[in-house]
């Protein structure tokens, strides 16, 4: 059978070149363009990496038209219901759900590196105590770099796994005592003897003062939304770790920096904008009045929580949380949440309405989620924190399938549109 291949004809000088077209298991073929600057001086132009496979990968499988999500093969809604979250980070991690024996082995390991050092400790000090969590968690992480120089041989896979299992074992401990720094209460260390979403609560709500039981309803709601905000393909954040560790930097480091991207509002951010907006919103009366402005080009406002670059379907993970949502809230007695209703008729509206019809804005996974957060106690600042404890996985894992595929460092070209060659002027002849 011949290759199948991509013709590119410049006409300018006639010249055709043949691309090879590659196939993947999943999901559109792609064209492999890697000559086409040496064939024909020429590169792509795609900002914001709309049609651009950056590399090949796999781990997870996203069909945005569809509403579909795999980790390694296995559908979101199958891995919900029959795993926890640690079953997940093992199945990313290595490819496979863990057998029993397996598993029990992964949950002592990550319950073995879930303290921090007492002097990483000290570096909340450094930060004023408004400061926003994110900031916090962002700068711990990176300074994570500053611990193990025994084990930062990027080359060396043991050095890779235990940074995985120091990075999914640390963040909740990092996260949770931002968020004490925040409060102005202690710290409090992890619990090996709890569950990883039971312990990650424990150490956000317990005070040594007296006893704290979690509420397992809590605990598996949570368990649940760090499931399903595990890994999510070449995202904004994950694509930012792959770029940043292509440097052959440290995992702490290129990971700190998906911190910093998963924080802006349009991606990461988003759960906190959603709450925001709904307390903005104030009452399902005014609903109209924003969808208005949403559909307005010359308001900036949008609806939070709503679209997706990927998803042109509902977000496969906005469906799992709805149901969610309403069984934490039913739990925790705000079953009649003002916001709930809110949200729940926005999206009515919404659905309904032919701008979002047509360009294809469905919830995402973030509409929801903020809602869940709330009714559980935690604040808004802490929402984005929360996704970052739950991307860690997937970030670390993306990141080690980046550094064993040894593709280079990554570094794109450009559209150049600024001045052409010119001289400096005298100093005197600058006016
Ligand atoms: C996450 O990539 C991932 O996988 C991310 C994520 C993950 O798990 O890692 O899924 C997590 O980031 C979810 C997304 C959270 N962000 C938000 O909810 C913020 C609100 N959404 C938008 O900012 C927007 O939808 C994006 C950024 C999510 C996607 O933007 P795109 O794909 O670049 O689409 P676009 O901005 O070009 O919008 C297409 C059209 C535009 O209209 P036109 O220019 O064609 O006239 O739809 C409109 C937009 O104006 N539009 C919206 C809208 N989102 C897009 N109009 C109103 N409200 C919105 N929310």
């Amino acid at each position: 059978m011949t290759a199948q291949t991509i013709t590119i004809r410049d006409n300018r000088t006639n010249r055709e070149v043949d691309f090879p077209i590659m196939h993947g298991s999943e999901g559109p073929d792609v064209v492999d363009i890697s000559s086409l600057y040496k064939e024909l001086n020429l590169f792509t132009y795609d900002p914001g990496f709309r049609s651009t496979a950056s590399c090949q990968s796999r781990i997870t499988f996203i069909d945005g038209e569809e509403g579909v999500l795999l980790y390694r093969g296995y559908p979101i809604e199958e891995l919900v219901e029959k795993c926890d979250h640690l079953e997940v980070c093992y199945l990313l991690l290595n490819g496979e759900l863990p057998s029993k024996k397996q598993g029990l082995e992964f949950k002592k390991t990550v319950a073995k590196h879930t303290m921090m050092h007492e002097q990483l400790l000290k570096l909340y000090n450094g930060y004023r105590r408004d400061a926003h969590p994110m900031a916090i968690v962002l700068g711990v992480v990176g300074a994570l770099s500053a611990f193990y120089h025994d084990s930062l041989d990027i080359r060396d896979p043991r050095h890779r796994l235990i940074s995985a299992f120091r990075i999914i074992a640390k963040m909740p401990t990092i996260a949770a005592a931002a968020y004490k720094y925040y409060t102005g209460q202690p710290f409090m260390y992890p619990r090996n003897d709890l569950g990883y979403a039971e312990n990650f609560l424990y150490m956000l709500f317990a005070v040594p003062c007296e006893e704290y039981k979690v509420s397992p309803t809590l605990a598996r709601a949570l368990d649940r939304i760090m499931i399903l905000h595990a890994d999510h393909e070449q995202n904004a954040s994950t694509s930012t770790v792959r770029l940043a560790g292509s440097s052959q930097a440290n995992p702490f480091g290129a990971i700190s920096a998906g911190v910093g991207s998963l924080w802006g509002p349009a991606h990461g951010g988003a759960n906190e904008a959603v709450l925001k907006m709904l307390h903005t919103i104030g009452s399902c009366d005014r609903i109209p009045e924003f969808i208005k402005r949403a559909k307005d080009p010359n308001d900036p406002f949008r609806l939070m929580g709503f679209g997706h670059r990927v998803y042109k379907n509902y977000d496969p993970r906005a469906k799992i949380l709805r149901q969610t949502a309403h069984e934490v809230l039913n739990e925790v007695g705000y079953g009649n949440e003002p916001l709930l209703h809110i949200a729940l008729e926005l999206e009515e509206f919404a659905l309904r309405d032919e701008y979002f019809i047509r360009k294809k804005l469905y919830p995402n996974v973030d509409f929801y989620s903020g809602l869940i957060l709330s009714a559980m106690g935690i604040p808004v600042n802490m929402f984005t924190v929360i996704f970052a404890v739950s991307r860690c996985i997937g970030w670390i894992t993306q990141w080690n399938e980046m550094i064993s595929s040894d593709e280079g460092i990554g570094r794109p070209r450009q559209l150049y549109v600024g001045h052409q060659r010119r001289s400096v002027p005298d100093a005197e002849q600058r006016g």
